[in-house]
């Protein structure tokens, strides 16, 4: 009997045993498996989440693709040039003033009377120049315009006089035939047109007593700014006694040898003319030794220029639609007719432009030239100009002048030595969107007179 009771409490003991372990072999096993389970689905969200942060990205990349084919199909319509292409220049223009006046000078503006003088002879077209001189025109007090008029040509009399008081038409007296030696005859024009001059200026000087004058002959176009332009520059003129004009006209101003800043002004040892401003100081000068002909170029003659300059700007304010004139119209055809006219107002009047007397222009302008790079032609038209935006190209004689001058694109021709456009022997252009000096050696010394 004993022992089968110790046989049962020994098979329950173990019976007991077996399920105390049962119980923790299984509650263990359904612990771990949750573990896994939860590992398991944290990963696979983990997958989800970059698969989708891959499918984004290429999404993304997508559009940025397509709103560049866009954008350049965009520019290629317009003309203009791939922009992922074009390197955008930091600088282009001359570092500006400088050293201006301490003290910005307040001009009486509204005081300065500066008459127009139209030179005018026997085209009708002078109509054309008369509109756009009234039409731009702040006030007929300031600005008196007087047409003189050469040649008696009836049908121009009466386009001129049609304009009644808005102007003051005078015409030149002397229609008598100019005795010249055979060889000069077919020079007639330039001497008539030197007579018409010395005439309408002494009308203007003698007669009328203004202190100033802007000539403008009739074949010209003016800018919405010329007034603005010559009113601002006037005081400069008259107290700087190294200027001896204001021109609106840049030699080089075909459009794409110019910047886009027209606001820009310089100092030039080249007679410009084709609108521009004199004051009578200088009429009493030049008026007792007046040529019989070709009085522009014998402004620029060092008798005459007596190492003056005058100022001009980087976009022209007049243009000349004078193709059939006193001289051939080739030059008409190849050059004239490409300068360009600007055609936004600049408020010169509210700017300060002490910069261009010659007490604060020339070291300026020298340390500009000669602080830029100095590169060479091939340079710059093979390499970009190095990466530079400001560049100097040397010249040493004639005719690497020349060269590099049609290779520029610019006038390559002298009058009395000195190239259009040039000051202190430089002539300056942009070429391909970089500021261009094409300037002699640093000891230049002036112009050579034999250069032509
Ligand atoms: C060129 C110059 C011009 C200069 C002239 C004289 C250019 C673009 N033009 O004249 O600035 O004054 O050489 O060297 O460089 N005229 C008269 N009387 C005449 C004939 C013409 O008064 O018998 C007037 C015209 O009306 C005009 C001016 O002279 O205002 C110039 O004449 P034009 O026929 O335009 O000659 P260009 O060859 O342009
Ligand atoms: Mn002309």
């Amino acid at each position: 009997m004993m022992r089968w009771r110790k046989i049962y409490v020994i098979g329950a003991a173990l019976f007991l045993c077996w399920n105390i372990v049962t119980y923790y072999v299984f509650l263990n096993n359904i612990h771990s498996r949750g573990v896994l389970t939860r590992l398991n689905d944290q990963l696979l969200t983990l997958k989800e989440e970059v698969h989708r942060q891959i499918r984004d990205n290429d999404d993304l990349l997508e559009e940025i693709k397509l709103q560049k084919d866009i954008l350049l199909r965009q520019q290629k319509a317009l003309g203009r040039p791939n922009p992922l292409d074009v390197k955008i220049p930091e600088r282009v223009e001359p570092a500006k003033p400088v050293v201006a006046d301490t003290v910005q000078q307040v001009y009486p503006y509204e005081s300065y009377v500066i008459p127009v003088v139209v030179i005018a002879c026997n085209r009708p077209t002078v109509r054309k120049c008369l509109d756009l001189l009234l039409k731009y025109r702040p006030s007929k007090e300031k600005f008196p315009i007087i047409v003189s008029q050469d040649c008696n040509h009836q049908e121009t009399a009466k386009v001129i006089s049609n304009y009644g008081d808005k102007l003051t038409h005078i015409k030149q007296p002397d229609q008598s035939n100019i005795y010249l030696p055979p060889k000069e005859v077919k020079y007639q024009g330039y001497y008539r047109i030197s007579r018409h001059y010395k005439w309408a200026l002494g009308q203007i000087f003698n007669h009328f007593k203004y202190d100033s004058v802007i000539i403008v002959e009739d074949d010209l176009d003016v800018a919405p700014d010329f007034y603005e332009y010559f009113l601002a520059s006037y005081p400069i003129l008259r107290d700087d006694p190294t200027l001896w004009c204001v021109s609106a006209w840049n030699d080089n101003g075909k459009e794409k040898l110019i910047s886009r800043d027209n606001a820009l002004l310089y100092r030039t040892d080249f007679f410009p003319g084709l609108g521009w401003m004199m004051t009578s100081q200088l009429w009493q000068e030049l008026e007792p030794k007046w040529p019989g002909g070709f009085w522009d170029d014998w402004m620029r003659l060092p008798e005459q220029r007596n190492d003056r300059a005058c100022i001009r700007p980087e976009i022209s304010r007049t243009d000349t639609f004078g193709k059939i004139g006193v001289s051939k119209g080739l030059f008409f055809e190849q050059h004239l007719k490409y300068i360009k006219l600007n055609s936004q107002f600049v408020e010169f009047t509210k700017k300060d432009l002490s910069y261009l007397k010659k007490t604060n222009y020339d070291a300026a302008f020298l340390k500009e030239v000669y602080d830029a790079p100095s590169i060479t032609l091939n340079q710059l038209t093979k390499e970009n100009g190095l990466g530079h935006t400001v560049v100097r190209i040397q010249y040493t004689d004639k005719d690497t002048f020349k060269n590099h001058a049609k290779v520029l694109g610019i006038m390559n021709d002298f009058k009395a030595g000195v190239p259009r456009t040039g000051y202190k022997g430089v002539v300056t252009c942009i070429y391909n969107h970089i500021r261009v000096y094409l300037a002699p050696s640093e000891s230049w010394e002036g112009y050579d007179l034999t250069w032509s």
